[in-house]
């Protein structure tokens, strides 16, 4: 496998425990065919010495960004430059602090200033500082500049805490490099997306809706693109841009939405069920404003179409895909939901206050019949280009 072939990859170690990974993770980027150099900062180098780095990625290692003999040859421009990607790993608290600030006051967070290519950050710290409001400040300030976040993982950390905090394995780190760059794994297939909210109208003025953004529909339209696919997107009412090179149809409600979707459904290699659908709508919207005069008020609501089963059960039928959103017993919901609705392959998380739902971020349980995968919490983009090469995958075992 060649996911990374000619891509040159500029890995920033920073200074935490975790940095005895990176010559296994320079290993295996190179082993996917990227050429990789290393920037090591001053207490990244307390961790692990710049020659075992240059030993695994065969380059030498950059270390100091006021250097006459660096700037003559590979500078901080030359560098971010030449990379097609900057993955910092392991990603200290201090390091995002410095990076979500745009500081370039040493020669790794001055090549991701100077950058114009993909930036990424594997966070690798103790739990408390994780959590701490300051890192999660700065974790959606990278990600609102578009910085990719690789994990963490959780489990036991060095400090001798449980939490929050770890840095991702080197194979997960790889194949989260991997996912970043387009992979034409889905050339020519024909997507179709549902996106966002349904919005069920009780009257003219008021509506019953759900907290959904559309960020990850919309990221997944995008990262189907990329792999080569021909996407077209229905989607509920949202405040996001249109993404280009994908045709995008907007509705309101559910009924709107299952319209949409099944006059475009013939000839469709995959659906994505993305869309938090309305499971219910008021049985009459009521033609006039409806007025408080009652103390009490009765609402009726009637059961929606379920648009993903409805397409699952066609014959034939696309790839199908659904998505299930749970406040608890994510896994065995997504089962069931797996199940009951014949899908081909389910993306379970996990939502709730700040969860899921109208975040940047967030993680995937992704199941299939017969097998799971975990997609660690990452940028919503980061994930569905993983999800995109998942789905990729299962529909060629599949065929
Ligand atoms: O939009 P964001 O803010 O980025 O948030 C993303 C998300 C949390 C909305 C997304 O990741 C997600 O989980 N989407 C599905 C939400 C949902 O409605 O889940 P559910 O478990 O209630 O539904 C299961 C599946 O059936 C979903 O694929 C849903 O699209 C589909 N469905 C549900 C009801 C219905 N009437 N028709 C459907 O097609």
């Amino acid at each position: 496998m060649n996911a990374l072939g000619n891509k040159h990859i500029l890995l920033g170690v920073t200074g935490g425990i975790a940095a005895y990974k990176a010559p296994e993770l320079v290993r295996r980027l190179r082993e996917l065919g990227a050429t990789v150099q290393v920037v090591l900062t001053a207490a990244g180098g307390a961790f692990i010495t710049p020659l075992t780095l240059q030993a695994v990625s065969g380059q030498p290692v950059h270390t100091q960004l006021l250097s006459a003999e660096a700037e003559s040859g590979m500078g901080h421009i030359e560098l971010a430059r030449w990379a097609d990607l900057i993955l910092i790993a392991p990603c200290t608290a201090d390091f995002m602090a410095r990076l979500a600030q745009g500081r370039s006051d040493d020669l790794l967070a001055a090549c991701c200033l100077a950058s114009r290519g993909a930036i990424a950050v594997a966070p690798a710290m103790n739990a408390g500082m994780w959590d701490s409001a300051a890192t999660q400040r700065n974790l959606r300030q990278l990600i609102a500049d578009g910085v990719q976040v690789f994990g963490p993982a959780s489990g036991s950390q060095a400090c001798g805490e449980v939490g929050e905090g770890r840095l991702l394995e080197p194979a997960e780190l790889v194949a989260c490099c991997a996912g970043l760059f387009g992979t034409n794994a889905l050339t020519d297939k024909q997507v179709l997306i549902t996106a966002g909210p349904t919005l069920e109208d009780m009257d003219p003025v008021r509506y019953l809706g759900n907290r959904s953004s559309g960020r990850m529909g919309y990221a997944l339209a995008a990262a189907a693109r990329d792999a080569g696919a021909v996407v077209t997107l229905i989607s509920g009412p949202v405040a996001l841009a249109e993404p280009p090179g994908v045709t995008l149809l907007r509705v309101r409600s559910a009924s709107d939405m299952h319209h949409a979707v099944l006059e475009r459904i013939a000839g469709m290699d995959i659906f994505i069920g993305a869309a938090a659908v309305a499971d219910y709508r008021p049985a009459q919207a009521s033609a006039r404003k409806i007025k408080k005069d009652q103390e009490h008020l009765t609402l009726e609501l009637v059961r929606n179409p379920d648009i993903l089963a409805e397409v699952a059960a066609r014959s034939p039928r696309p790839f199908t895909v659904g998505f299930a959103a749970e406040t608890d017993d994510v896994l065995t919901y997504a089962r069931r939901k797996l199940e009951d609705k014949n899908l081909d392959l389910i993306a379970a998380n996990l939502v709730g206050a700040g969860q899921g739902f109208d975040v940047a971020d967030n993680a995937l349980s992704v199941l299939w019949p017969g097998g799971q995968q975990e997609l660690p919490r990452a940028s919503k983009p980061t994930l569905a280009r993983q999800l995109v090469k998942l789905i990729a995958e299962r529909l060629r075992a599949s065929a």
